[in-house]
This record gives C-alpha cells, structure tokens and sequence, in this order.
C-alpha cells in the first residue's frame, strides 16, 4: 500500500478519510476519542506539509437521515483542541457550500465535513456520491482502518475516481502489525477469542485454527463449547444451533495439534446484575439455575500459564460480563497477563480495548487495533474491500 508520506502534498487539496465514529455521551459530548487520536497524525501531517486539508468520516448509524445528534461537530471541535489549531466545520459533505470553502482554504488550513453517512449515497456505494467527494481533492487519504471492512462511497467507491490516493499513518500501522502478528509471526502464537457468540466469530475461529499453536476461549461462547464436551451448563447463554459446529471446531483444533483450551472454573449468579453476587464453581459444577457469567481464577492462572512462552499473543473478545464489577475478574486478571508477556501483544474490537482500558494496562499492550468489524475480518483471514480498492 502507497502511504501518504510517499506523496507530495504542499498546496494540493488532500482529503482524508477518517473514523471519528466514538462513543458520545447523553449530553453529545464525545465519551471516548481513542479514534479521533489515533487518526490526527495524518491530518497534521498534510496540514505540516502545505496541503489543503479536508477531513471526512461517520459517525453511528444515521440510516441516510440528518441527525443532529450525530453531527460531526463536537468532533471538529475536539480535533482543533488536540491539533491546536482551527477546524473550520462545514454543515454538509457535498455540494455548493462544500465546494465554495474547499475552493477557500489555504494551504495548512482544516476543513471538516459534515456526518457521510446523512447521504444514503454512503453506505450504497453510490459511484455520484463517491466522484463528488473525489471532486473535491486531489490526493485521498484513506486513515479509516476501522470502516475499511464496509464498501462503502468515502472508502470504497471514490477510490475510482481519484488520482492519487494512498493510505494514512493509522491505516498503514494497523495492517503492519496485523501483518507481524499473522503473517509470519514469531512462535508460539497463541489467540484468546471471547465474547458472547460462537456464530459471529466462527470465521475467525477457523482460521486462526490454521495459523495458531494455542486458542484460548471466554466469554460465553465457552459455554457452547463446554456443552459440546458434555458439560452442564445450567441456564447460561448457550448457542445450541452450534453445538455441533463448536464439536467440528474442537476436533479440528485436536487435528491441527492447535492447543484449545476452554475455562476450568467459572463464576455462577443467578441473575447477571451489577449488585449480584458471583460464586466460583468448577465447569463440572454449574449449578441448575444458574448462569456463567465471567471465567474463574483458576482459568485465569491456567490462562496465564498458557500464555507465559508466547511470542505473539493476538486477543478478541472479553472473558465475562466485565461491565459489571462482579464479573470483572476474569478479563481484568488475563489483561494484566496478557501486559506482562514478553511478546508482541495485539489487540483489537471494541469491548476487547475498553476493557484493556478498564485494567489499566492499555499502555503495556504491543498495539491495540481501533478496528472492531475490521479487525474481525482480518481475523477471519479476509482482505478488507477498501484497502483493496486503494491498491487496485
Ligand atoms: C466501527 O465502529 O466499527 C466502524 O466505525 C464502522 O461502523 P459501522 O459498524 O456502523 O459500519
């Protein structure tokens, strides 16, 4: 992939196509801005370097609507307090008024349009939508790692008509370490899958089975995978559609010699509330009734030790419910293991980097990916259709 320090760009109309989706709080403030960090260094780069920046992105799930809830603009006004310097908000992403402040801007100024994803255009793939956005450059940046899996017009269909385009420092960084990670990782390599279902991550399961030495599994999904070994597993969230799948997936892992290791004990409620009380119990002693709601210490040590040889640890999914304290534990105490190993640690999906966050140990991980969607793709050993429209 071409990168933007490889273009010239004083004085050219750049547009970078960022990912500002982040979390927003009730009173539309930003909650979280990882991603608006993570993808400025592009922006202040072309503004160094002379270039007239434009910057575009999504934000939520506006459906083609105008959302004024989802107006990029309290991201615009973050980016300038970040960048120290001005961000000029434009109330649109295409059209007359965009054309007239882009045919404005100086060089080293920063333009910031409106919401795409207001235009149904967007998420179509529409080729119209997609020229007018080309039209407004001359050099497009794609720095939007985490919507890269989507074809989407800012990111897939644009890349037709642009002249030069190239890829941003964040979109370059996350398909390099992705890259050390999966491509010819140092060994053991080992996965840790989480999360609630087997079903969304079963891609990625199958193919980390041909890449891997050891999987690790939490989250609920272990419990579909503990019922397939015969297990009880009382009223915990099973997937019982894939209870023969989770079987395949076992046996596969037993041909492949990929070590696969499932949690030994568990922390049982009988309700999954905030003020409830967990019990550690051994997998072989659920109790009717009752509900796995995080994996216990003993996994977490089993874990821990599975994880001590590890030169490349890739991680996705959390252990148990740790939103809530009671839960916490178990993807706590494997995040702080995970900080300790000695290897190259990469981390990637949503809930897997707040709760790396939440322990405290964000700054000890080899690189955590801004990419949930687009992570899991990359995990289920995919290309992603943007960054294969920027190379064609
Ligand atoms: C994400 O948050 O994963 C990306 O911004 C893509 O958002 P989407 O899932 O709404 O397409």
């Amino acid at each position: 992939v071409k990168g933007i320090v490889d273009l010239p760009l004083a004085g050219k109309r750049v547009l970078i196509r960022v990912d500002f989706n982040v979390p927003m709080d009730r009173n539309g403030n930003i909650a979280e801005d990882t991603r608006i960090r993570r993808g400025m260094e592009s922006i202040r780069f072309a503004a160094d370097s002379g270039a007239k920046v434009i910057v575009a992105s999504h934000l939520g799930r506006p459906k083609g609507q105008i959302v004024p809830g989802l107006s990029l603009k309290p991201a615009a006004e973050h980016l300038a307090e970040l960048l120290g310097r001005p961000v000029t908000m434009i109330g649109d992403s295409v059209g007359p008024d965009v054309k007239a402040a882009v045919a404005g801007l100086a060089s080293g100024e920063i333009l910031m349009l409106e919401n795409l994803r207001f235009y149904p255009e967007e998420q179509a793939n529409d080729e119209g939508f997609a020229s007018k956005l080309a039209d407004l450059c001359d050099v497009y940046i794609n720095n939007a790692f985490a919507v890269s899996h989507r074809k989407h017009a800012s990111v897939h269909a644009i890349c037709a008509f642009v002249k030069e385009k190239a890829a941003g420092h964040l979109l370059m960084d996350e398909l390099r370490y992705f890259d050390s990670a999966m491509g010819a990782p140092a060994r053991p390599l080992v996965a840790i899958v989480g999360g609630a279902k087997i079903s969304s991550k079963l891609k990625a399961l199958e193919n980390l089975l041909h890449r891997v030495d050891k999987v690790l599994i939490g989250g609920a999904m272990a419990n579909t995978f503990l019922k397939a070994s015969g297990l009880f597993v009382g009223d915990s969230l099973v997937e019982d559609e894939m209870l023969q799948t989770a079987e395949a997936v076992m046996a596969e892992a037993r041909k492949r010699g990929v070590r696969f290791y499932l949690p030994v004990d568990a922390v049982v409620t009988k309700e999954i509330t905030e003020d409830a009380v967990g019990v550690v119990v051994p997998v072989q002693e659920i109790p009717e009734g009752w509900k796995v709601a995080d994996c216990g210490p003993a996994t977490v040590r089993l874990y821990a030790a599975a994880l001590a040889n590890a030169k490349t640890v890739v991680w996705n999914g959390p252990m148990g419910v740790f939103e809530m304290e009671p839960f916490s534990g178990g993807t706590m105490g494997l995040a702080r293991h995970v900080a300790a190993c000695h290897g190259l640690t990469i981390v990637g999906g949503g809930d897997t980097d707040t709760a790396i966050h939440k322990a405290g140990v964000a700054s000890a991980m080899g690189y955590i990916s801004t990419g949930g969607g687009a992570f899991l793709k990359l995990l289920e050993g995919e290309s992603l259709p943007a960054v294969d429209a920027l190379t064609s």
